[in-house]
């Protein structure tokens, strides 16, 4: 399989690439890569600060929203206490915890979703922070403002809830919190995006968070100095100028989404209905997943195998675009 027919659609990233005017700093930027970098990146805070309504002092920027998620329990997660958060969901909420020596307790799904209410009974004196994917990796299922301002309301004010929306761009449901006004309300609430997905840099390894002054002091007095390159601060910035291609990016996967869950269904595949860039399919037997698997594979394209993220019989495939899907869809049919 020569490498320039395959499509890679095993780690959600946007299969439209990146915003034209993000290349475009990267390539001017490149003359500069003998500076050092700013260690506060003010001018994308700004920005950001901007876009989302909240002041400046409330964003915290990292090389990549893994780092701020390390940084999380690294800065508040005390050596006696825990790190809350779903099972069959993102895998480095648990890994990064473990790094660092702290215990990581797992709520189970509800059909395939992060019900908030299997979190209360695993709520103990020394759970310290929580995090929810929303929407959630792999299922691609989303928790509602309702059930986040009820989850928020009834627990400790010491306990911080990271809502984790890297994929939240690609959200079309009505009933996705609003969770920039539940952070002004709840200073607990810490909300973290990623340039990786719709924004296209996953290369560049950029992400940021939104939360109350205080945590966002005590973070960056942990960050390690000089760790956002310049290339990718001011591709981010350029990123976040072009709202077009972000909103381009959304529809066009809305509508793969929607194709491909409806042909995955009518071929009997057990699909999970997404709101994000990526479709969640269970299989019956560890046979039936390898088949699919090993046809695509063979096809040239490549999918994730669950198998990483603890789930035996279980795929996740990215949203492709038209032709990558049409593939697929021949493919499985
Ligand atoms: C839910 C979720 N959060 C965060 C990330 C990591 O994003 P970043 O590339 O910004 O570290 C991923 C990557 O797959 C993810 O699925």
């Amino acid at each position: 399989m020569s490498e320039a027919k395959i499509i890679r659609l095993a780690a959600n990233e946007n299969c439209y690439g990146c915003s034209p005017f993000a290349m475009d700093a990267v390539q001017k930027n490149l003359e500069n890569i003998h500076l050092y970098p700013e260690v506060n990146p003010v001018v994308l805070k700004d920005k950001l600060a901007e876009s989302f309504g909240v002041n400046s002092k409330n964003i915290v920027v990292g090389a990549g929203s893994v780092r701020i998620i390390d940084g999380l329990i690294q800065t508040f997660v005390g050596a006696e206490e825990e790190v809350l958060t779903f099972e069959k969901s993102f895998i480095a909420y648990g890994q990064l915890a473990g790094f660092h020596n702290r215990k990581c307790q797992f709520a189970p799904l509800t059909e395939f979703r992060c019900n908030p209410e299997n979190i209360f009974p695993l709520i103990n004196e020394k759970t310290k922070l929580i995090f929810i994917a929303n929407p959630n990796n792999p299922t691609g299922t989303i928790i509602s403002h309702a059930e986040l301002e009820n989850l928020l309301g009834k627990i400790s004010k010491n306990i911080i809830v990271a809502i984790d929306e890297a994929y939240g761009e690609y959200v079309n449901d009505s009933a996705f919190p609003n969770s920039i006004a539940l952070q002004k309300k709840y200073p607990n609430l810490v909300i973290l995006h990623s340039f990786s997905k719709i924004y296209g840099l996953a290369g560049l390894r950029i992400g940021f968070a939104i939360m109350d002054e205080e945590k966002a002091a005590s973070m960056s007095r942990g960050q390690i100095p000089y760790s956002l390159s310049p290339i990718s601060v001011n591709a981010a910035l350029a990123a976040l100028n072009d709202q077009a291609f972000i909103l381009k990016s959304a529809k066009d996967n809305a509508e793969q989404r929607t194709i491909l869950f409806n042909e995955l269904n009518k071929l009997g595949y057990n699909v999970v209905a997404s709101q994000s860039n990526f479709i969640y399919m269970w299989f019956g037997t560890d046979d039936e997943k390898k088949m699919v698997y090993d046809k695509l594979f063979r096809n040239g394209i490549i999918i994730c195998d669950m198998k990483i993220f603890g789930q035996e019989k279980a795929l996740r495939i990215s949203i492709g675009d038209a032709k990558a899907n049409a593939m697929i869809i021949q493919c499985l049919g």
